[in-house]
């Protein structure tokens, strides 16, 4: 099974938090976990990770697509719906339809609009006729957090300097996440 994680970053958070959920994927049998970032508009704000871009092709190849973002004024950053919005052949064709979907994302502020920016991210999956997946409350870590980490997907408080170390819960909720779409895949089959 081959798990995409799509992913836009600047400063880096949400990268890291896609390598996280890499080894979810990867700590489920079978499974694969292959990272990409945006493709670059030509902007100057966009993080040299070395990840190869996203492409059709590797939504049309992949069992499961977990999209992060970081928060931008409370919805997706524009490089990552810039990409989605490059995905009509796709929706026409209905390649993605009945495959799992999961989204995650960075803010510098606690209540700067992780919750709805995660929902954004939810609307063109149901287009696509995904299956979205959160993290459910019998998850101690969604119970316990005070930072990052929330039914709708996984998250991350960096701080106004986007310094902050991962919490406990972040990383088991962004490990959690990967899991999840992982073995649900595996459930779905091909
Ligand atoms: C244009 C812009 C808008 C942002 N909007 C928000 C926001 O609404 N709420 C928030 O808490 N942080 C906001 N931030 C901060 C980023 O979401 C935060 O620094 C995030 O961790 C960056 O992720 P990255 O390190 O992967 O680039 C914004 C940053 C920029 C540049």
């Amino acid at each position: 099974m081959k798990i995409l994680i799509i992913y836009d970053s600047r400063l880096g958070a949400v990268e890291k938090m896609a390598r996280l959920i890499a080894r979810g994927v990867a700590s489920q049998g079978d499974c694969e976990a292959v990272v990409r970032r945006v493709p670059d508009l030509g902007d100057t704000n966009l993080s040299d990770s070395g990840d190869p871009f996203a492409s059709l092709e590797d939504l049309t190849e992949c069992d499961g697509l977990i999209l992060g973002s970081p928060t931008r004024f409370g919805n997706m950053s524009h490089r990552l719906k810039a990409f989605v919005d490059s995905t009509s052949s796709l929706w026409l064709s209905g390649t993605l339809v009945g495959k799992p979907a999961a989204v995650f994302t960075s803010s510098s502020s606690m209540h700067g609009g992780q919750e709805s920016t995660l929902l954004s991210m939810h609307v063109p999956l149901l287009h696509h006729g995904m299956l979205i997946v959160g993290l459910p409350f019998t998850l101690d870590a969604v119970k316990k957090t005070v930072s990052g980490g929330t039914p709708y997907g996984a998250s991350h408080v960096a701080g106004p300097q986007n310094t902050n170390e991962f919490t406990d819960e972040e990383k088991t909720l962004c490990k959690a996440l990967g899991a999840r779409i992982a073995s649900l895949a595996q459930k779905l089959g091909k």
